[in-house]
């Protein structure tokens, strides 16, 4: 897979990812998880060159980060660029849904929280460093120079090489650049969440900065995986999204059936011609598409190769604004 580098100075990573979140969190809960099969993915993700392993403590919680040592052990902890966060408390009811936590509540940015944090996170994924440690959100409680110095001493002690922020604004970044460098952003960004273009990602770029989409198959809804909500497995947190409520999905097929036009024409899938158009964002730009699924990873990757056309850019370009909020 083509190459890219982290920030200015971080390392080099595959221009597609791997968020490993669904792997034991928030979707498909139902459905008896399959670790053997998710380590496979990572595995197979790693030789495909999706080098940048995402997961957060957030997730499960723990249970993410300790599928991801598991799977990073024995021998391929070095082929992978490990990113994970931290700040994000999700032992309650909230654990569904991690960015919709309402603000406070459910966030914990102070410095003895992010000290010890670390340590576990270390501890689940098997390893003496991460090599990104992500603020999964800002504590509003918390001055965030406080937060971020916090992980600028975990750098400092060797136990992460880089750090990054998600979903912030410009000044955001700004404040925590003062106290040490950002290395990446991650925030959602995909042909139905464009919020990160106005000003967020050309102000990574500028700074080099390396932007990170989450989410950038809509939650698996630009690949054109649910045509109802009675598709969405039960207790699955997209059922509480807006934009999955019946009336509203109905009217964002919309969407879904001109992603589907172009990439007839592309001849590739749906979900490449999602990627492709994130990717064409800028060369500061790595998504991390999320599967437990060998067949979407495969997929996935071959996303990378796609090169879509001035006329199919503009097409997509000019999607109709999706029914529902995205949280
Ligand atoms: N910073 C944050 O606050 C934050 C928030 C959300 C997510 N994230 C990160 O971003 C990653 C990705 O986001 P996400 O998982 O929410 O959403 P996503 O990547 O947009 O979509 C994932 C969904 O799409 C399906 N899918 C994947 N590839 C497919 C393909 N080629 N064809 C058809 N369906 C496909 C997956 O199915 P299967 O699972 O069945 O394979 C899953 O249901 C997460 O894993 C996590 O690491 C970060």
């Amino acid at each position: 897979m083509r190459t890219t580098t982290l920030g200015r100075s971080g390392p080099e990573v595959g221009v597609i990812g791997l968020g490993c979140m669904g792997m034991t969190f928030s979707y498909d809960m139902e459905t008896p998880r399959d670790d053997a099969t998710s380590i496979s993915v990572i595995h197979r993700a790693l030789d495909l060159g999706m080098t940048l392993i995402d997961t957060a403590d957030a997730y499960g919680p723990y249970t993410n980060e300790e599928l991801v040592g598991r799977a990073l052990a024995g021998g391929h902890r070095d082929r992978a660029v490990l990113a994970t966060k931290v700040g994000l408390l999700t032992d309650s009811v909230q654990a569904a849904d991690p960015g919709n936590s309402s603000p406070g509540a459910s966030r914990d940015g102070r410095p003895e929280h992010v000290r010890e944090s670390i340590d576990g996170s270390l501890r689940r994924l098997g390893t003496d460093h991460v090599d990104l440690y992500q603020l999964h959100r800002v504590d509003p409680r918390v001055p965030l120079e406080e937060t971020w110095g916090a992980m600028a001493e975990a750098v400092a002690a060797g136990k992460a090489r880089h750090i990054g922020l998600s979903e912030v604004t410009v000044a955001e970044i700004s404040r925590a650049q003062a106290v040490h460098p950002v290395t990446s952003v991650q925030s959602e960004l995909s042909l139905w969440t464009r919020d990160a273009l106005a000003e967020v990602l050309p102000y990574c770029r500028e700074q080099g900065i390396a932007f990170l989409p989450f989410s950038p198959l809509g939650r698996g809804f630009l690949a054109g995986r649910f045509s109802s909500f009675d598709d969405l497995p039960r207790d699955d947190f997209r059922r509480g999204l807006p934009r999955f409520q019946q009336d509203a999905l109905r009217a964002n097929l919309a969407i879904v059936g001109r992603v589907r036009r172009v990439a007839e024409r592309a001849e590739a899938t749906p979900a490449q011609v999602a990627l492709a158009w994130v990717l064409a964002q800028g060369r500061h730009v790595v998504p991390i598409p999320g599967t437990k699924t060998p067949r979407y990873l495969a997929d996935n990757a071959g996303a990378a190769d796609i090169r879509l056309r001035a006329a199919d850019l503009a097409e997509l370009d000019a999607l109709p604004v999706p029914e529902g909020a995205r949280y």
